[in-house]
């Protein structure tokens, strides 16, 4: 990293697991190694919070305020708010969660749902950028997280982890995320039918120009894309797992 390069810090809080990193917001990748600790069990408010300070003491950056910092949370966000809770503890449903995560950090920060950022992260340093048309991003990891962004500019709180299967078969994420692969023990063949019935009914449903794939199993794109069966472009995100860092970052300085 150049020494003027400007910096943020990014924390991707997610179901399974909270990473952070310093991130060059000139070349938008990571300018310090990525730190990880496992999402407390439940994902209770206070139990994150104090996951979060663990991150950033280990990054040396939990008292360095020059430094602007964003938070991705993998739920509904309006206004500071959470409003919803698929993979973390009911309490975050109608909480103040930015203001809980600046009291307790001591610092301002920029707070926002865990796909979009990474839809940010894309459209600024990745496969979307530059893109006209409708793009669509989905993250496949403990649920399914989504950014729609329409010419470069992100429509938020999209949330298509949760489109219906069918009468009572419940959300599209317990069935076809990549915790469904892990749990369920299937094979990439089998996960893959999963995905043919996702993403062809995502594409009817928006007629996207792009189709980017995110979460940490997008390093292994190749052992299920080519499988894939639809008529829209889809690739891997260029910052695979990083992107909800790097985003959440580069939303922090504006
Ligand atoms: C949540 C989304 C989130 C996604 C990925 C879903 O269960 O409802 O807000 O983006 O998981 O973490």
């Amino acid at each position: 990293m150049g020494a003027n390069a400007r910096r943020a810090v990014g924390v991707d809080i997610g179901g399974t697991g909270i990473k952070a990193g310093i991130v060059d917001l000139d070349e938008g990748v990571l300018a310090s190694d990525r730190v990880k600790v496992p999402t407390p069990a439940g994902a209770e408010p206070a139990d994150v919070l104090a996951a979060v300070r663990t991150v950033l003491d280990t990054l040396g950056v939990a008292d360095d305020h020059s430094v602007h910092l964003g938070v991705a949370f993998p739920a509904i966000v309006k206004g500071g708010r959470t409003l919803s809770a698929a993979n973390v503890s009911d309490k975050w449903i109608g909480f103040e969660a930015e203001k809980f995560f600046e009291d307790g950090l001591g610092r301002g920060i920029h707070f926002a749902n865990d796909a979009d950022v990474a839809g940010v992260a894309e459209v600024r340093y990745g496969a979307a950028r530059g893109r006209e048309g409708l793009v669509v991003l989905t993250t496949l990891g403990t649920g399914i997280g989504s950014a729609l962004i329409y010419n470069g500019v992100l429509v938020p709180n999209s949330e298509l982890g949760h489109l219906q299967r069918a009468k009572q078969k419940g959300d599209a994420e317990t069935y076809a995320a990549y915790s469904a692969m892990e749990r369920e023990e299937l094979s990439w063949e089998e996960w893959a039918e999963r995905l043919q019935w996702y993403y062809s009914h995502v594409e009817f449903l928006f007629s996207p120009d792009l189709f980017i794939v995110g979460g940490g199993v997008s390093k292994h794109s190749d052992q299920f894309l080519p499988l894939l069966d639809i008529k829209t472009p889809i690739v891997p995100a260029v910052h695979r797992n990083n992107a909800g860092i790097i985003g959440a970052a580069a939303l922090a300085l504006g």
